[in-house]
C-alpha cells in the first residue's frame, strides 16, 4: 500500500468529500453544494488525500477576512476582494489514515498564502482540536460579540484561531 498523498480536489471528488464529512462531522452537517461552491470559487485551497482505494480525507480553504467566519453550512456567494487571510474551513481525515497529514495540508496552504501575498491563516477549531492547531502554530484569538455569535453554530468548544506567517 503506497502512502496517501494530497492532490488538488476536483468536482468528481465531491461525493467522497461529502461522505467523509457526514461520517466525521455528523454533528456539524454541511450540504454538498457548500463544498462544491468552495471548490468553484477557490480550487487552489481544496485538496483531497488520495489513498490506493480512494479518497480518505479532504482539506478546504479560501481567502477571507480576519475575525469573520462564514456561517456553518452557508454559501459564500463570492470571495472578498480585500481578503487578509486564508481561512481553513475544514480538514478531515478518516481515522486509519491520520498522523502527519494535517501538517502536510497546512504546509501546502501556507505556501499558497505566501504565493498569494497573504500573511495570515485562520480557522475555527472544533471538538478538542485546539492543542493540535497550537502545535501547528495557530493561536486562539479573543472573539468580539459578533464573532462569538457566529462561533455558536460550530458548537460549544469552537475557538477562533490565527496563525501569522513569519516572513521568509
Ligand atoms: C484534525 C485531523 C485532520 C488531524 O489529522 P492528523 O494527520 O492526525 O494531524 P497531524 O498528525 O498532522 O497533527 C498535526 C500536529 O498536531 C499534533 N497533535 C495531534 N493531536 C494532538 C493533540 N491532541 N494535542 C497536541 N498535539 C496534537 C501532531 O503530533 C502533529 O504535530 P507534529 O507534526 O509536530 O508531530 C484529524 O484528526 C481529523 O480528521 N479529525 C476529525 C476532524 C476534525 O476535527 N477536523 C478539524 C476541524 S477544526
Amino acid at each position: 500500500m503506497s502512502k496517501p498523498h494530497w492532490r488538488p480536489a476536483n468536482a468528481s471528488d465531491l461525493p467522497a468529500i461529502s461522505m467523509i464529512a457526514a461520517r466525521i462531522h455528523s454533528d456539524l452537517p454541511e450540504r454538498l453544494e457548500v463544498f462544491a461552491e468552495k471548490m468553484r470559487l477557490y480550487p487552489e485551497g481544496c485538496r483531497v488525500l488520495a489513498a490506493d482505494d480512494g479518497i480518505v480525507g479532504y482539506g478546504l480553504a479560501h481567502p477571507w477576512m480576519q475575525h469573520r467566519i462564514p456561517p456553518l453550512d452557508g454559501l459564500l456567494a463570492q470571495l472578498p476582494g480585500d481578503a487578509d487571510c486564508l481561512y481553513l474551513h475544514d480538514v478531515a481525515v478518516l481515522p486509519d489514515f491520520r498522523g502527519g497529514v494535517a501538517r502536510d495540508y497546512v504546509v501546502a496552504i501556507e505556501q499558497l498564502a505566501r504565493a498569494s501575498g497573504i500573511a495570515t491563516l485562520a480557522l475555527v477549531s472544533v471538538y478538542a482540536t485546539r492543542p493540535l492547531w497550537e502545535r501547528l502554530g495557530f493561536r486562539p484569538v479573543t472573539a468580539d460579540a459578533e464573532l462569538r455569535a457566529k462561533l455558536a453554530s460550530y458548537g460549544n468548544s469552537a475557538t477562533y484561531m490565527l496563525r501569522h506567517l513569519i516572513a521568509t
